[in-house]
């Protein structure tokens, strides 16, 4: 093959990537139900039969269910019409509905609360489909599974006879976004919420305020945002909205105004509350500064009293986060104002002295009526019991907050940017395992956050940051704890990645467009296949080699890969189904596919090499680029090997080796995800034994 490889010369390979075989089959009609739920329902029994999705489908909602479940009816009916291209009635009918949904309990507010009932039942049969819930937040969670269910079936969509009792392992169920770095736009907010109700996750926690930007409007001391933000803020009527978009799909909106550390854009318009005289401002770079709130005036009181007081009134939800994390103490070690206050106070550390400053907020966040949450720095002995903890340091922290009777949230497993795999996140509980917490301190861990913070991301790639691996994140807080299968959740991840692109997301259409972009070519069938071995490098690595700033444009092959791209775990399963040990030489499918991999890594690369001559971005990759085909060749001559049953010759083994550690490197901002199995077949190659008689 040449360098004029094309993307249909590329294209088994790219389908046998993308589209794993058990994702292309799909039931026939009659046939067994394939489970594509994610979070999987605490219960589910498929029956026999399945209810055919056509024209005369219809919806009716019995009960006082109130406004929210009806707009979410005709928002359902709009997604089913979506998926299966057939015509339904938008409004309810009168009697004989296909669909009923029955809502115990009318809505006692507009907003969700932190602990009400999401339970609901789905009972499904070759006529009806009966949605229960007691509430209707339930019943928006039955909708979502509901849509999950239809399936196609040879001539026609069909959902699947079950019936379904679920409810959440957990009642927090949040995602974190960080708009201070990086602004976010209200359309990249909303369609992040579309995705985190179809997976039932519920609390947007909203990182408004940062060194690099003050986003929300505040009227009473409009040069918080009118000085700290470049002019990339929300206004009080686009938060509102916002809020309004969340409550209606069941989801909590929780603001975080972090204090006293990476406060410097506060203090670009009000220098007076800062621990050193200023100017201040608003920075870019990002990392730990040093200016924080000054904690020893009773002026910097009256001003968080009333700027608190007019973010209360414009977030209902019970809950105010006041950050308090990387509060570095300089600003307060050298000030002898400052240090003048803490001996009078007995305070000896910055600690304590963050402490004292965090005592006095939670005073004023409970004269509004608001329960205070922070990061796990504020946690020391004279906390009120109240404050809610978010774990981002150790397990430890979450532990200790829960002995000492504080509710908890566990984030430290789910940050995003530090790439961990689907696999990762979805096995990392939000129960310490061997915590010997007693079941009540248990009870207290209220659940978790997936957490993307925004130094890295663009309103364009955060997205592919995101998704799907926040879907498996959400069925760990949703699901039973027993759903431990690895291989089943990537399988239905899949599916589900699909369903959440197909509806607004651009997880997978925006790093397409950045492939074609980076290629100069429709074309860009090399570069896709190359990038389908990539992984960004983790948050810390992505610093140290491009110390990125707000200012970097984040354009690069990097923006454009997936996080555990699919090709990382299909190689594992290959690379296991043929070095299956009670085969020789194992799974001969598996090692035929796994040829047809390391093949067009090989044929590909010269097309990627004049691809990356024509293009200073892709030139950034000069070592990734060369080092991939002779990964390719690695595989290409364990595999032969491995057919043949010759022994490699001595040495053969350390010289792969040694390639693949010196690719294992970090380097041009990206990692190979293909290493661990490549490293399995060149083991299980060196330790063939000749087959008798050779
Ligand atoms: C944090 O990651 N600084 C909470």
């Amino acid at each position: 093959m040449t360098s004029q490889l094309c993307r249909a010369a590329l294209l088994p390979a790219l389908i046998a990537l993308l589209f794993p075989v058990a994702l292309i089959a799909q039931p026939a009609s009659g046939a067994a139900f394939v489970n594509t739920l994610m979070p999987l329902p605490a219960s589910l029994t498929a029956r026999p039969g399945s209810l055919p999705i056509n024209g005369s489908f219809s919806y009716a909602i019995h009960g006082n269910a109130g406004a929210r479940l009806s707009q979410a009816a005709v928002r359902f009916i709009g997604r089913l019409e979506m998926r299966t291209g057939v015509q339904l009635a938008r409004t309810p009918a009168a009697s004989g509905a296909t669909l009923s949904i029955d809502v115990a309990t009318p809505a006692s507010s507009p907003y969700p609360t932190l602990g009400e009932d999401e339970s609901y039942t789905l009972d499904i049969d070759d006529h009806s489909i009966a949605l229960r819930a007691k509430t209707d937040v339930g019943a928006l969670h039955g909708l979502e599974t509901l849509l999950q269910l239809a399936q196609p079936a040879g001539s026609s969509f069909l959902f699947p006879a079950v019936h379904i009792e679920d409810a959440p392992r957990f009642p927090w169920r949040g995602l974190m976004l960080d708009c201070g770095r990086h602004f976010l736009p209200v359309d990249v907010i909303d369609r992040t919420l579309d995705g985190m109700a179809a997976v039932k996750l519920n609390v947007l926690h909203w990182h408004l305020t940062e060194d690099q930007g003050f986003r929300v409007e505040s009227r009473v001391f409009p040069k918080l945002q009118g000085l700290g933000s470049n002019g990339l803020y929300y206004t009080q009527q686009q938060i509102s909205e916002v809020i309004t978009y969340a409550a209606a799909r069941g989801i909590r909106v929780v603001p975080e105004f972090d204090m006293p550390g990476h406060s410097t854009s506060w203090l670009v318009g009000y220098p007076e509350l800062g621990s050193a005289p200023g100017p201040y401002s608003v920075q870019t770079v990002f990392g730990i500064h040093d200016a924080a709130l000054d904690p020893t005036r009773e002026s910097t009181y009256k001003f968080l009293d009333a700027f608190l007081g007019e973010m209360a009134h414009l977030f209902p939800d019970d809950y105010m986060h006041i950050g308090g994390d990387e509060s570095n103490g300089k600003q307060w070690a050298a000030n002898p104002h400052i240090q003048a206050f803490m001996r009078a106070h007995g305070l000896k550390t910055s600690a304590e002295l963050q402490a004292y400053f965090n005592t006095r907020i939670e005073k004023i966040l409970a004269r509004y009526h608001k329960r205070m949450v922070g990061w796990d720095e504020i946690l020391s002995p004279n906390l009120p019991r109240d404050a809610v903890i978010q774990n981002w340091h150790g397990t430890e922290f979450l532990i200790n907050a829960a002995r000492q009777g504080h509710n908890g949230i566990y984030s430290h497993a789910y940050y995003l940017d530090h790439m961990y795999s689907a696999a990762d996140v979805f096995l990392a509980d939000p129960i310490p395992p061997g915590s010997d917490l007693t079941p009540e301190q248990s009870k207290l861990i209220l659940g978790g956050e997936a957490c993307m913070w925004g130094e890295h991301i663009s309103p364009l790639t955060i997205d592919s940051r995101i998704w799907p691996r926040a879907a498996a994140v959400a069925e760990r807080f949703w699901s039973p704890a027993s759903d431990r299968d690895v291989d089943d959740m990537y399988r239905r991840l899949a599916i589900e990645s699909i369903r959440l692109d197909a509806e607004g997301l651009t997880h997978l259409s925006y790093p397409e467009r950045a492939l074609r972009q980076l290629a100069g070519a429709e074309d860009d069938g090399a570069l896709a296949l190359f990038a389908s071995t990539l992984q960004p490098v983790d948050f810390s690595e992505r610093y140290r080699e491009q110390h990125t700033t707000q200012l970097t444009p984040l354009d690069q092959l990097v923006d454009a890969v997936h996080p555990d791209p699919p090709l990382r775990h299909q190689l594992e399963l290959l690379v296991n189904a043929a070095l299956n040990s009670d085969k020789d030489p194992g799974d001969k499918d598996a090692l035929d596919q796994l040829q047809t991999i390391f093949r067009y890594w090989v044929y590909a690369a010269p097309a990627l090499e004049s691809m990356a001559v024509r293009n200073p971005l892709l030139q950034l990759e000069t070592n990734r680029i060369s080092q991939w085909p002779k990964l390719g060749q690695i595989g290409l001559d364990a595999i032969t090997y491995l057919r043949s049953g010759n022994a490699p010759p001595a040495g053969w083994q350390a010289e792969q080796t040694a390639f693949i550690q010196e690719a294992a490197k970090p380097q041009e901002l990206v990692d190979f995800v293909v290493l661990t199995q490549l490293q399995k077949l060149v083991d299980a190659a060196a330790s063939t034994k000749p087959h008798p008689g050779q």
